[in-house]
């Protein structure tokens, strides 16, 4: 199998049965080698996952130029961007013009010798560079060819997509925000790395699936099903919709009447228990004074208690959650009118103990300054050639028998001469060949450095 070529970087894999206890201290995709056709975010974002889970990640750039985040929202001149370095974690770089002849030829050997392709080019960049699915398949039958696109096969499968037009045509947009305000978009990148995520998903079920068949597939992961598939309550609520209105979304309560589509619903709760975001201690110069509180059923009586209304436990207007549906904003007014004598921390200790769920509203900084994340290896300090040190986001995911340690980005082709060498079997006057073609970049300078 090509994968099954054994790399420096992973000595001593999969020798055999008495080994059995070295190959579970190695990581969950050892032997995996995949070519990372990817650029900007959504594939980075899947690729780089892979990477940490284990598999060896070559990322295939142009020469001189690389993935165009490499120079986007540049803060340190001269060096790649954190849009980058961010993205593109425990990859080595090779770069190769794969329009050149050389190129192609370098590319094919690098299809030989992976399990899985995955890129994000706009529709049919790939058939046009040469490289579509029937050619991939008569190179390598056992090639697994992972693709993001901004839609599926239909009216827009044609178009070019970035996250934001995701996140509006998945139906994310239009139901976020406030009632009376325009849709918006979310901070959390759901389009670009959510659909990375799944296509992720799909990757490890096709090798899982090709042990078996011995044959490799083609996985599409399409911008738009993943935002929504990530939106799949508010279809829920399109459907409800229908049998009256949603009494849970606030403007129940306020009586305004609903409309034919699912509503933006600010910042209610998306399931059965209401929330809302309130204002804490300092709100006033803070613009992360806040927390978001939940009225657990469950917790009612000790939310009752807490917030100094006792009188509600056995009050028929409040004891239920059925009572309260046309009340929510009420009740919600009542309980910021306690959590705005406390910092946000403080609801918090209040609360933990007696089993109510809240949450503070973290920022940014917050969070990058947060102990216990540094701790379990979520938020990560990883130092750089030309940038210095820099803090990232570790790996979210957690193998208790396959440890993901973060390694910094790779310099724009750092790794040309070594997979050239290593992984395609490139040696002497052949190697010289290519080097000297223009395709691969300007390998005498970065082997020299
Ligand atoms: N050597 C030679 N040519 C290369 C190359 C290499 N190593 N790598 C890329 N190219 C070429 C491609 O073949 C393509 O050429 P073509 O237009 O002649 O076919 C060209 O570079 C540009 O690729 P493209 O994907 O069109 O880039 P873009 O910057 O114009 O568009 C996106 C960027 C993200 C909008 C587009 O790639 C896209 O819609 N991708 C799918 C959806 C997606 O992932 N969006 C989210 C991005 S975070």
């Amino acid at each position: 199998m090509p994968g099954a070529v054994c790399i420096d970087r992973h000595p001593g894999r999969y020798v055999g049965v008495a080994d059995r206890m070295e190959v579970a201290m190695g990581k969950a995709l050892d032997r995996v080698r995949i070519l990372d056709f990817t650029h900007v975010q959504s594939g980075p974002t899947c690729t780089q996952l892979l990477a940490w889970l284990g598999a060896d990640v070559i990322k295939v750039e142009r020469p001189g130029v690389g993935d165009a985040t490499r120079k986007q929202l540049v803060d340190v001149p001269g060096a790649d961007s954190l849009y980058f370095t961010m993205l593109n974690h425990n990859k080595r770089s090779i770069e190769i013009n794969t329009k050149h002849e050389t190129g192609k030829e370098v590319l094919e050997r690098l299809i030989r010798a992976c399990d899985v392709m995955v890129e994000n080019f706009a529709p049919g960049a790939l058939d046009r560079m040469g490289f579509g699915w029937e050619r991939i398949q008569q190179i390598n039958p056992r090639m697994i060819l992972a693709s993001v696109k901004g839609f599926g096969p239909g009216p827009y499968e044609d178009c070019k997509v970035y996250e934001n037009v995701a996140q509006c045509t998945g139906g994310a947009a239009s139901t976020t925000g406030f009632l009376d305000g325009p849709p918006m978009v979310t901070g959390a990148q759901i389009g670009d790395s959510g659909t990375g995520l799944h296509l992720a998903l799909g990757i490890v079920s096709a090798l899982f699936q090709r042990e078996k068949t011995g044959r490799g597939q083609k996985v599409l992961a399409a911008m738009q099903d993943g935002v929504l598939n990530l939106c799949r309550v508010k279809l829920r609520d399109q459907q409800r919709l229908e049998c009256g209105p949603l009494k849970e979304y606030s403007q129940f309560g306020q009586g305004i009447p609903f409309g034919e589509a699912t509503p933006r619903a600010g910042n209610d709760s998306g399931g059965g228990q209401p929330g809302w975001i309130l204002k804490c201690k300092g709100w006033e110069s803070d613009p992360d004074a806040y927390v978001y509180f939940i009225t657990q059923a469950a917790a009612w009586g000790r939310i009752c208690d807490l917030i100094g209304e006792p009188g509600w436990k056995d009050d028929p207007e409040y004891a239920t959650p059925a009572a309260r549906l046309d009340k929510i904003p009420q009740v919600f007014d009542r309980i910021e009118q306690w959590t705005r004598t406390r910092t946000k921390f403080e609801v918090m200790d209040a609360c933990n103990p007696l089993d109510i769920p809240c949450g503070p509203i973290l920022s940014m900084k917050e969070l990058s300054e947060e102990p216990s994340l540094r701790e379990t290896g979520t938020i990560v300090e990883v130092d750089h050639p030309e940038r210095g040190p820099y803090l990232t986001v570790g790996c979210p995911i957690k193998l208790s028998d396959s440890e993901a340690e973060v390694v910094r980005s790779p310099l724009l082709g750092e790794h040309t001469a070594e997979v050239l060498g290593e992984v395609l079997g490139y040696s002497g006057a052949e190697f010289d060949r290519v080097v000297a073609s223009g395709a691969v970049g300007n390998v005498t300078a970065v082997a020299a450095e």
